[in-house]
């Protein structure tokens, strides 16, 4: 089995619940403290010893195209004021030897089609998909530790964690069989199924490790929840032609596709943050000391 190279970032998404923020930006581009939510993902990727970086993209894009190109202005403005520092943050949003793809999705059919759109890019090998909304602080990065288990096991990972039983509708619902240990067997996967259909409360995240296999299924199921093309549905698929596994990772995951998970993590991080973290924590105990709650 091929080691996993590539990367699939469906950045097409229009981010209707950070209006008006995310009119002229991408959510994608949202930073929590200084760096966007598109970087944490990519980092992640590369974490993993992934080189090639491909993003779906849509109108409205460009701001992450220009973030992971050469921004000649900028560098030498920050050169000739001799900001090293700055200079070095700007050049590394990207490592050197990672390629940086770009493709158009022209219409939002939904997340299946998005990683479709990879196809001519990905061709026959194994890949992983990184929704940037799915921010997952983690000692060992997410994607890192499921490479390992696609490493081990040679099909399909689905990274996977409880929620509680009425959030079901956000998600898909994964039942499974006990393999070993965080790594378990799928035996079915369902889009968004109410709480009283959910066949348990394991959430697939956005971290995925997928056979070229599932582009055949992606291109023969229908629309499904929503009326869209779902990842989720060609998986149900290619579960009745491969192994498919589902992987309890460790690590705390942050929805910033919702307000909530995207105040909780600038909160958590920004905590942790090397130049910020302390005085941002004397300041929340300060904080919370002093407001009612
Ligand atoms: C997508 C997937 C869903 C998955 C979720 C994780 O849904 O379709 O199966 O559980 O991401 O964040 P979306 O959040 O795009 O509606």
């Amino acid at each position: 089995m091929k080691k996993v190279t590539k990367a699939v970032f469906p950045v097409a998404g229009m981010g209707s619940r950070f209006l008006p923020a995310t009119k002229a930006s991408p959510k994608e581009m949202m930073p929590i403290v200084d760096k966007p939510l598109i970087q944490y993902a990519v980092e992640e990727a590369v974490a993993a010893g992934i080189t090639d970086m491909v993003f779906i993209t849509g109108r409205n894009k460009r701001a992450i195209e220009d973030h992971f190109d050469k921004a000649y202005e900028l560098e030498s403005e920050l050169a000739a004021r001799g900001k090293e520092e700055l200079l070095r943050i700007v050049q590394d949003t990207v490592p050197k030897h990672v390629n940086c793809i770009y493709i158009r999705q022209p219409e939002a059919l939904g997340l299946g089609h998005a990683v479709l759109c990879a196809a001519p890019v990905v061709d026959d090998a194994p890949f992983a998909v990184l929704l940037a909304d799915d921010l997952i602080d983690a000692d060992v990065p997410v994607m890192k530790q499921m490479s390992d288990v696609f490493h081990d096991y040679e099909c399909s990972v689905l990274g996977v964690q409880n929620v509680p039983r009425a959030h079901t509708r956000q998600y898909g619902i994964v039942s499974t069989e006990a393999e070993s240990g965080t790594v378990q067997r799928l035996r079915g996967i369902v889009e968004k199924p109410a709480p009283e259909q959910a066949p348990s409360t394991q959430a697939v995240v956005g971290r995925y490790i997928l056979t070229p296999k599932i582009f055949d299924h992606l291109r023969r199921v229908r629309p499904g929840a929503g009326g869209e093309i779902q990842l989720t549905d060609a998986i149900s698929s290619l579960l009745e032609e491969e192994a498919v596994l589902a992987y309890q990772f460790s690590g705390v995951r942050y929805d910033c596709g919702s307000k909530m998970g995207y105040l909780q993590a600038t909160i958590a991080l920004a905590r942790k943050h090397p130049e910020v973290g302390a005085a941002f924590t004397d300041f929340l105990s300060r904080f919370s000391a002093t407001r009612p709650t």
